[in-house]
């Protein structure tokens, strides 16, 4: 058994060396029941969610999940102890099965309450934080911590140090500072370094798009495993498509399977939202359509539609064009990795 087939433990929760990244607005329950349907092992992770939040939310919405995204983990921002313990056990309850605490989040109004990636700028109040967290779990699942390579001044070496000493299982890193947002290279060099500097398993999230990719970078700089964030973006086959490639097969789909994918998209969203579930539905939609010959007169209209009915129709109505042969679809398998939102 090879590197690629082989699975890793992320404190003895076992699986494959890819995961979904946690998209903060894009992998929602809808969007990870999909990307499952590809990829039956892979751990996904939740949406970015203060620990205050989670306490005091009534309707339970953050934690609804369905039963067909186990393994699945929790992601936690925080920015001081309060509410951590009530947190986390509403999170245990649910059932999910590990942990993450967000040190990488580069939102403004995020940073400015201290949480997410300003948290990397403050060691003795992370440190404060992850005992919290230890104290809270108290063992039951694997915690980990997902950095950035620091958040004004790179500091990730002492930050995974300082995480995996306090317990964390693994350390995923996006290797980018706050200031760099989600562009420019990632540094593959401060990777090595936090690689070579903790035993705990190393994860990388940062333009992860193709296997040529994860390989690169595993021969730059040894990772255990990789994370795939916006390349999942409208292709929740993406990670399929890439374990696949680790196995040397090829993985597509048709226009008209992607289509049959944005349609049950727009019904899981409905099932989970509600009625008005087409509206998170719709930042999905024009990567779905992406390379579809007439893809903006398509997308406006479903952005400007007004009911799920109507987006039903207009999505039927791609299929008749395309058998007509008057649609050209050069979407699936690209390499792309969107840099700014859709
Ligand atoms: C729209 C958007 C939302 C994100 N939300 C989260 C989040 O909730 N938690 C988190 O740890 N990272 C979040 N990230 C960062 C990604 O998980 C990932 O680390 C980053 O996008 C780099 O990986 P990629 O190039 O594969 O997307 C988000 C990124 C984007 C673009």
């Amino acid at each position: 058994m090879g590197f690629w087939d082989e699975h890793i433990s992320i404190g003895g929760l076992v699986g494959p060396r890819f995961m979904a990244a946690p998209l903060d607005g894009i992998t929602d329950s809808p969007m990870r029941q999909l990307i499952r349907e590809f990829s039956p092992d892979e751990l996904l992770f939740g949406e970015m969610r203060h620990v205050s939040c989670v306490v005091n939310e009534r309707t339970g919405h953050c934690l609804k999940y369905d039963k067909v995204e186990h393994p699945i983990a929790f992601q936690f921002s925080a920015n001081t102890e309060k509410n951590i313990v009530g947190a986390v056990e509403k999170v245990l309850e649910a059932g999910f099965e590990s942990i993450n605490l967000n040190l990488g989040c580069p939102a403004k109004n995020v940073v400015r309450s201290g949480s997410g990636s300003a948290l990397m700028a403050d060691l003795t109040q992370l440190t404060l934080v992850l005992k919290e967290f230890m104290r809270a779990i108290d063992g039951r699942v694997p915690f980990t911590v997902k950095i950035r390579s620091g958040f004004k001044e790179k500091n990730a070496v002492e930050v995974a140090q300082l995480a995996e000493g306090l317990g964390s299982a693994a350390i995923m890193i996006h290797p980018r500072t706050q200031p760099q947002g989600f562009t420019g290279l990632p540094d593959h060099d401060i990777v090595r370094q936090v690689k070579d500097a903790v035993k705990v398993p190393v994860i990388m999230s940062g333009n992860i798009n193709s296997f040529k990719r994860a390989q690169k970078v595993y021969d730059q700089t040894g990772v255990d495993g990789f994370m795939i964030g916006r390349a999942l973006w409208g292709c929740p086959w993406k990670m399929r498509e890439i374990t696949d490639a680790a196995k040397g097969e090829t993985f597509t789909l048709t226009l008209p399977e992607i289509i049959n994918l944005a349609r049950r998209h727009l019904q899981l969203s409905l099932d989970h939202y509600g009625p008005r579930g087409f509206h998170p539905f719709k930042k999905h939609l024009p990567v779905y359509i992406k390379g579809v010959d007439n893809a903006s007169d398509i997308r406006n209209e479903l952005v400007n539609s007004k009911t799920a009915e109507y987006m039903f129709e207009v999505l039927d109505g791609i299929l008749p064009v395309y058998n007509a042969g008057a649609l050209n679809l050069e979407h699936s398998t690209s390499n792309q990795t969107p840099t700014t939102l859709p």
